[in-house]
């Protein structure tokens, strides 16, 4: 089979379709990126050029197509208690703030968003931590979670995890809430019904528009695949869905120093938190 070549002109077009469609921005210099993750899948189609595999793209109209191609350039790396001193902050003060706001407002229901939620472990943690806190008895939790690729959301509703997935689980999670059978992991029924999966690109308003009034959201780990312009629109969407006085939780890496001033910023256990105001 002849080797693929990836033109400049042809690379730059299909990154750029690649940013305008979800977001990822994939410079100049990381060309390799996209014949590592695209090459061997255009030869699979029995294609003859990336050319032909852009023609596809731009005019077939096939979402399952742009399906395929987000599968490809996401990176889904995920594990449960991921940054564990945000899910003791999350845990800890800003759930008792939740309850004590919604209780005072007479809400009976604990809201939380885990957008870019991959393979499912960071909407599972949430859960089991809600099921834990004593705070939350007599709330309706519920978890909404979101990802642009269908590969990941198909497996986040398995709920089946390898041991990378759940080193970080503590003995009294991995008792209470997993079923070990040959070091697969599977979640329990009681965390899994509190989950609802569903596939959200975070920066087609379309998609978000109808996330409001929520009590906490987390997106880690995602904002930094983004350029500046498409981390505005997405963090501004973010604060859209939260109600007045929600939490938003990035990734310990990640700032929103430059893209918002809308959020306030408190730190609280040495961790991040931003208050919609
Ligand atoms: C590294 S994972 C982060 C998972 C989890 N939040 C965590 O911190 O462990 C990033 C996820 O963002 C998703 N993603 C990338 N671009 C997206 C977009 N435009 N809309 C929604 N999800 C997106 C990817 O499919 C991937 O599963």
């Amino acid at each position: 089979m002849t080797p693929l070549v990836l033109s400049d002109e042809t690379f730059r077009q299909i990154r750029d379709f690649i940013y305008e469609k979800c977001g990822i921005f994939i410079p100049d210099n990381k060309k390799y990126f996209i014949e590592n993750r695209l090459g061997k899948k255009i030869q699979e189609k029995n294609l003859k050029s990336y050319e032909d595999y852009l023609y596809i793209l731009k005019f077939s109209g096939d979402k399952k197509e742009h399906n395929t191609l987000f599968d490809l350039v996401t990176t889904n790396e995920t594990f449960f208690f991921r940054e564990p001193q945000q899910i003791d902050v999350f845990n800890g003060e800003v759930l008792t703030k939740v309850i004590a706001e919604n209780s005072k407002a007479g809400r009976k229901d604990i809201r939380i968003w885990s957008a870019a939620s991959s393979t499912g472990e960071e909407p599972y943690t949430l859960g089991m931590v809600l099921l834990e806190n004593p705070g939350t008895a007599g709330f309706r939790k519920e978890i909404l979670a979101s990802d642009i690729s269908d590969s990941v959301l198909t497996s986040a509703k398995s709920a089946v995890y390898g041991s990378y997935s759940i080193r970080n689980v503590s003995e009294h999670y991995m008792k209470k809430y997993f079923t070990n059978s040959n070091q697969q992991y599977q979640l329990a029924a009681s965390v899994k019904s509190m989950v609802k999966f569903m596939n959200v690109n975070l920066i087609d308003d379309k998609d978000t528009k109808s996330f409001r009034g929520l009590d906490v959201v987390f997106c880690r780990n995602v904002l930094i695949y983004f350029d500046e312009k498409a981390k505005q629109k997405v963090v501004s969407a973010l604060y859209d869905s939260l109600r007045p006085n929600g939490y938003l939780f990035i990734g310990t890496s990640e700032s929103l120093h430059n893209i918002t001033r809308a959020f306030k910023p408190t730190v609280i256990n040495k961790v991040i938190v931003y208050q919609k105001v």
